[in-house]
């Protein structure tokens, strides 16, 4: 017998039946996927990385006002979170010039952006995540007018949140991508951010060396990912680099 309802599987998570009305339990995998799922690996330990580095980010996005799904950490792999009607964007904002905006544009990865720039895509894997203008996403109804001032205000401030956090640990937020979801309180809705915030959906580089410590180390095949985001989880103080060593029991006189 199932363990509980599996509502949805993605590339990187599954959501499952949360204990209450109105939640879910985010399961993290260990698997990665780039360019659309044609390139495909499981990598040990990432989905607990992940689990872990959302939880900070979440938690840390409350602490200054921003709502978003995150409710509280069950184990190494899942959380539970308020379950949302997910708005079918993913809400890019950009620093630095990198990954389709650099190729697009022929800039060079890296250069700085005169300000924060927001985008959005079409969450639609059949079609690769298309890059869309707002004009479409008001015509076709996906968002209205005041929607999206309110993801653009809420995109800005997440991203001067992360910026900042990032900056204090020596790395350099390039670019992100947040989803948003609505939640009804009777008749009354409000937009929270959802999903995730971790290295897969962020692009970090160390602010020295520009090493990249994100899923371009998987796309790009430029080393060890777990390590990659293991140096972030360490560097932001939510993960012990190495086991503690505890030592053996010690008899007290
Ligand atoms: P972008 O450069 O547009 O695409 P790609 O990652 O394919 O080069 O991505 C900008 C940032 O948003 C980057 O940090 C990855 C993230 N992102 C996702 O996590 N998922 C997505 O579906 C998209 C389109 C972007």
């Amino acid at each position: 017998m199932a363990r509980r309802k599996k509502i949805y599987e993605g590339k990187a998570k599954i959501l499952y039946e949360g204990p209450e009305p109105g939640t879910y339990v985010q399961y993290f995998k260990d698997d990665a996927t780039a360019f659309n799922a044609q390139k495909k690996a499981t990598i040990e330990g990432k989905g607990v990385l992940n689990n872990r580095l959302s939880e900070f980010f979440m938690t840390g996005l409350t602490n200054i006002g921003i709502p978003n799904h995150f409710i509280r950490r069950l184990n190494m792999r899942e959380q539970l979170i308020r379950q949302v009607e997910i708005i079918p964007l993913e809400v890019i904002v950009r620093n630095f010039a990198a990954g389709t905006m650099a190729k697009r544009l022929g800039m060079e990865e890296g250069t700085p952006l005169p300000r924060p720039i927001v985008e959005f895509s079409y969450k639609n894997d059949a079609l690769g995540d298309p890059l869309v203008p707002e004009e479409y996403i008001l015509a076709f109804g996906w968002a209205s007018q005041q929607d999206m001032d309110d993801i653009v205000s809420i995109a800005l401030r997440v991203n001067d949140f992360l910026a900042g956090v990032m900056h204090g640990v020596g790395i350099k937020l390039i670019d992100f991508k947040i989803e948003i979801g609505r939640i009804w309180d009777g008749d009354f809705m409000r937009l929270i951010v959802a999903d995730e915030i971790s290295p897969d959906s962020c692009r970090l580089w160390d602010m020295k060396t520009n090493r990249k410590l994100d899923k371009d180390v998987f796309r790009r095949d430029l080393g060890d990912l777990a390590e990659a985001y293991t140096e972030v989880a360490r560097r932001l103080g939510v993960m012990q680099s190495a086991p503690v060593n505890i030592g053996k029991p010690k008899l007290i006189n």
